[in-house]
C-alpha cells in the first residue's frame, strides 16, 4: 500500500472517532464509540493497523510513527470524552457525592408493642410469686365461658348483647354430657375460662395465671375497646384466704407501679367467687379499678371436681390495658391500638 493512501486512511479514521467520541452524550454512546474505533477485535484502529503491514517497506518507519500519533490523540479524545460525561453526572447531575465523614443513618428496629411489654412484665412478677403461666383458647364454647364459671342460664352476662357469638355452629368434638348442650362459639369475654380448663385438668394445689386477648361488643372510649387483654391469677389450696389474694395482689402492684401501691376491695358480685370484690390500686395518689377477684365459689370447684371442704382459693382479673396506661400516664387506651409508630416508639 502506498503511504499516502495509508496516511489519508489513518487521518480519516482520526477525525471520525475525535468526531464521535466528542459527540457521545452518555455512556452507552460513549461504550458504542468506542468499541468502534478502539475495539480489540474489530475495532477500525485494529483495521487500520493490519494496513501497516502492506505498507513500504521505506515508508513504514513514517506511517509507524503517524499511526502512534493518531492513536495517540484517538485514545485521548476517547478518555476527555469520558471525564466530560463523569463531570455531567456528577453534582452537576444533581447526584449526592459520597462523603465518608458524614455519620450514618441508623436502621429502624422493630418495637415491642407496650401491651407485650407489660404481658412479659406481668408474666415476670407474678412468676417469681411462684404462678406458672397456662394457656386457652380465644373462641370459647359455653360450658368453659358460663356454666363452669357458675353463670346461669338466664344470666345477663350471656346476652348476645354482650357477647361475640361465632357464626360457625359445628362443634370439632363433642361435649362431655354434663355439659352444654348449647352448640354455640364465643369469643372468650374474660380470661377467667382459663381457670376451668386448668382445675379440670390439675389436681390442687393449682397456682397459675392467664394472659391473653379477651373481647366484648364495648363501645370503645377512654378506658374501653373491644378486645383488650386480662390477666387471670388462680391458686387454690388447703387454707388460702382473702389475705392471701391481697398480698399477692399488693406485692404485684409494688413490682409493676415500682412504687408503694395501696390495695384497696370494693364489694362486687361475680357468679364464680364468693366473696367477690373489686380491686382499685392507688400508687400515686387516687384510686383506679384495676379488675375483679374473689374467693372461688365452691360450686366452681365442684363442677370441675375439687372437694370445697378440703380446698380453698382465690382467682383475680386485671385489665392490661388499664394497668399499662396508668403506670405510664396514658389517658386514652385508645393509643395502643392506633399503631401510630410515634406513640409505640416511647416505650
Ligand atoms: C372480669 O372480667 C372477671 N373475670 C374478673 C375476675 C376474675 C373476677 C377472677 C373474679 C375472679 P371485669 O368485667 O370487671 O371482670 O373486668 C376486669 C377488668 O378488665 C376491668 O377492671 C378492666 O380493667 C378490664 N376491662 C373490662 N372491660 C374492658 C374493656 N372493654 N376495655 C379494656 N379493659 C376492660
Amino acid at each position: 500500500m502506498a503511504l499516502d493512501e495509508f496516511l489519508a486512511e489513518l487521518d480519516e479514521l482520526k477525525r471520525e472517532a475525535v468526531a464521535a467520541f466528542g459527540a457521545a452524550g452518555d455512556d452507552d454512546a460513549l461504550e458504542a464509540a468506542r468499541v468502534q474505533f478502539l475495539g480489540a477485535k474489530s475495532g477500525r484502529l485494529k483495521a487500520v493497523q493490519k494496513g501497516l503491514g502492506s505498507v513500504d517497506k521505506a515508508d513504514k518507519p513514517t506511517a509507524g510513527k503517524r499511526f502512534n500519533a493518531a492513536k495517540g490523540q484517538i485514545e485521548a479524545a476517547f478518555q476527555a470524552a469520558l471525564e466530560r460525561l463523569a463531570k455531567r453526572a456528577g453534582p452537576a447531575a444533581g447526584a449526592r457525592q459520597f462523603d465518608p465523614t458524614v455519620p450514618g443513618i441508623l436502621p429502624r428496629l422493630g418495637h415491642v408493642h407496650p401491651i407485650t411489654q407489660t404481658i412479659e412484665e406481668v408474666k415476670d412478677i407474678l412468676g417469681r410469686l411462684g404462678f406458672t403461666v397456662a394457656e386457652g383458647p380465644e373462641v370459647e364454647d359455653h360450658w368453659h365461658n358460663f356454666e363452669a364459671l357458675n353463670i346461669p342460664a338466664d344470666h345477663p352476662a350471656r346476652d348476645p348483647l354482650d357477647n361475640f357469638y361465632l357464626a360457625t355452629a359445628e362443634k370439632t368434638e363433642p361435649l362431655a354430657a354434663s355439659q352444654s348442650t348449647e352448640k354455640q362459639w364465643l369469643l372468650r369475654s374474660q380470661t377467667s375460662t382459663v381457670q376451668i380448663r386448668v382445675m379440670e385438668k390439675t389436681k390442687p394445689p393449682v397456682r397459675i395465671i392467664s394472659l391473653g386477648r379477651v373481647y366484648r361488643p364495648d363501645t370503645a372510649d377512654a378506658t374501653h375497646y373491644p378486645m383488650f387483654h386480662q390477666v387471670e391469677g388462680l391458686l387454690v389450696d388447703r387454707h388460702v384466704t382473702m389475705a392471701d389474694l391481697k398480698s399477692v395482689l399488693r406485692l404485684f402492684g409494688m413490682s409493676y407501679f415500682q412504687g408503694d401501691t395501696h390495695i384497696r376491695f370494693r364489694p362486687s358480685f361475680f357468679p364464680f367467687t364468693e366473696p367477690s370484690v373489686e380491686i382499685d390500686m392507688s400508687w400515686t395518689g387516687g384510686w383506679v379499678e384495676m379488675g375483679g377477684a374473689g374467693m372461688v365459689d365452691p360450686n366452681v370447684l365442684k363442677a370441675v371436681g375439687y372437694d370445697p371442704e378440703e380446698v380453698t382459693g382465690f382467682a383475680f382479673g386485671l385489665g392490661i390495658e388499664r394497668m399499662c396506661a396508668r403506670r405510664h400516664g396514658i389517658d386514652d387506651i385508645r393509643e395502643f391500638f392506633r399503631n401510630d409508630v410515634r406513640f409505640l416508639h416511647q416505650f
